[in-house]
């Protein structure tokens, strides 16, 4: 009999064959016990990715489940993908090659890159195409990842196994003296569907574009039925939640206390002792747990529990998952152990907060593009707001449906400021975020600030359903407010006549000259960073030219003209005087 038939005929047929799916033994280990070992895959490492490497993107057959083919969507033929395992402060590259069907893009999850190196779908390489993605690496030390982001393709792609490790290692984390080494584990969980085993099917309806396309087993680093041989000692655990929809709340069979020391941008400022957390797609928690307390040939279980959210309805989240067994088998020691200390954290203060900006989340029913934010579905050119840099906001999350929505913003991480109110928050909220479970009919603060980069960004829900239904903004980040007199030198081909009426009443002509004909972009923004004027936008020819800014319909005050020529920005203080 085929595996696949006898795990069929598992779940139909009850306890007797039960007895010899290894995923039913995995169900029965509910507490530490001297179960016969081995029963399982042991847990699998992806390679690691040298740096100046290629990614080369394929659809090829790979071993999942023992003995069988997989058709994965693979990078390097490495499911999941390579780990990244890169020092803060150095340059990240990686040659992409796309050789599947369609288009592809790499988005590095947590990581503040530059705009063109973010992976936004606007910037997908066909079918066929290659680039390269670099930048540097200016992240916390911390868990991150990266993942496919291609229009209405990344559901299906990440499913079928595009996603890996982006760990940056911080040398001054040493110093803490946290578990490393093959002390140091990194555990990608992901859901996938017993009745398709072996193959990574990905078939949504309509149900499942709704809930999200949900699994009932487990895949850790790409494991079916995984365990993990440990030694009687100190271990970090890099938890990363890398499935398309399922919220899992983890814990060990046993209910052993933790220590949870990182959440998504990296550590904490202490180690605080849990028995159990929720983490959403996206999410990461690095914990410190340790097995000096169990005996040689014991094994505890780490788990998903069985839980409810407010607001229940149609919800299809909080079934009962085994993850990950840990065979107890040898007494070397990491020689790491929980930190007394660690370095603070500076919270952002809500009273320095200077815009608001409410995100409303709905559902409504239809085939297509039923989640929305502010009732909204996703246009890849739409620009949908503006955010200066270094200026503090507040993002008021309003969830009025009655599911899950893990919403994750590119490009900075945030902090969660309170939950329905209360400020009191467990700990995976308290510290460094880029994604934050919203649970049903619930309205989440969170804080959060650009300082990096310029230009096009994405905010979504990371369910990654609903984040191919729409349910994802693009906003830019802007010139700070206030800049004034200030900015790069443009290019000698560009000469500014600087004696434009400024002062001016209602309207000023701005003449400059190009030498040859370039991009130029120049508009004015009001000192709040919204943008009030567009006086140029596109291909310039050579030649002199006269832009005319009318501030007939503004009031008098201080505006920002924004000239930006072949990628230089200059930006000058203008004054309305009515
Ligand atoms: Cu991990 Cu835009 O997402
Ligand atoms: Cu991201
Ligand atoms: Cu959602």
């Amino acid at each position: 009999m085929k595996r696949r038939d006898m795990l069929k005929k598992a779940i139909g047929g009850g306890a007797l064959m039960a007895v010899t799916n290894p995923i039913d033994i995995l169900t029965r280990s509910s507490v530490a016990s001297a179960e016969p070992k081995s029963v399982g895959n042991p847990l699998r490492f992806p390679p690691v990715f040298t740096n100046g490497g290629n990614m080369t993107l394929t659809e090829t057959n790979v071993t999942v489940w023992p003995g069988q083919n997989t058709q994965a969507i693979v990078i390097n033929g490495s499911y999941p993908g390579p780990s990244v395992v890169i020092q803060k402060g150095s340059v990240f590259t990686a040659n992409f090659f796309n050789q599947l069907n369609e288009p592809a893009t790499i988005h590095w999850h947590g990581v503040s890159t530059p705009e063109l190196m973010d992976g936004h779908p606007k910037d997908a390489i066909p079918p066929g195409g290659n680039y390269t993605y670099t930048f540097p690496v200016g992240n916390r030390g911390g868990t991150y990842f990266y993942h496919a982001h291609a229009d209405m393709r990344t559901a299906e792609q990440v499913f079928k196994g595009f996603a890996g490790f982006f760990i940056v290692d911080d040398p001054a984390e040493l110093q803490l003296n946290l578990p490393r080494g093959s002390f140091d584990i990194p555990l990608c969980l992901q859901d996938h569907r017993v009745a398709d085993i072996p193959q990574f099917t990905y078939d949504a309806n309509m149900e499942d574009v709704t809930f999200g396309y949900l699994g009932d087993t487990v895949l850790v680093n790409g494991t079916p039925d995984a365990y993990f041989e440990v030694s009687r000692t100190l271990y970090r655990f890099r938890i990363l939640n890398g499935s398309n929809a399922r919220v899992y709340k983890i814990a060990l069979s046993d209910n052993r206390p933790f220590r949870i020391i990182a959440t998504d941008g990296g550590l904490k400022d202490e180690a605080v002792e849990a028995t159990s957390f929720f983490i959403s797609p996206g999410e990461r928690v690095d914990i410190l747990f340790d097995f000096s307390p169990y005996t040689i040939g014991q094994n505890v279980t780490l788990k998903s529990q069985a839980f409810s959210a407010p607001g229940m309805g149609t919800y299809r989240q909080g079934t009962e998952l085994n993850i990950i067994r840990f065979d107890v088998t040898g007494n070397q020691s990491s020689g790491g152990t929980v930190p007394t200390s660690m370095p603070p954290i500076t919270y952002y203060n809500p009273a320095e907060v200077k815009t608001v900006r409410n995100f409303v989340l709905s559902m409504t029913g239809g085939s297509m593009n039923m989640h929305k934010i502010n009732g909204l579905s996703f246009e890849m050119m739409r620009i949908d707001w503006e955010t200066p840099l270094n200026s503090l906001e507040e993002w008021k999350i309003v969830n009025a449906t009655n599911n899950i929505h893990p919403m994750h913003s590119h490009e900075a991480q945030f902090q969660v400021y309170s939950r329905n109110g209360n400020t009191n928050l467990p700990p995976v909220d308290k510290g460094w975020k880029d994604t934050v479970l919203v649970y049903p009919f619930e309205t989440v603060r969170t804080l959060i600030k650009f300082t990096e980069y310029r230009g096009i960004y994405l905010y979504h829900c990371h369910n990654l359903e609903h984040e191919d239904d729409g349910m994802m903004l693009n906003f830019k980040i802007v010139d700070p407010v206030g800049i004034s007199e200030q900015g790069e030198e443009l290019p000698d081909s560009f000469r500014l006549y600087q004696n434009f009426p400024n002062p001016f009443n209602p309207t000023t002509q701005i003449r400059f000259e190009l030498e040859k004909g370039s991009d130029v972009e120049v508009n004015v923004y009001d000192v709040m960073g919204r943008l009030v004027g567009v006086l140029a936008d596109g291909f310039v020819p050579a030649g002199l030219h006269e832009l005319v800014f009318s501030g007939s319909g503004l009031s008098s005050g201080e505006y920002f003209l924004r000239m930006s020529v072949g990628g230089s920005v200059r930006t000058i203080k203008m004054t309305l005087k009515k």
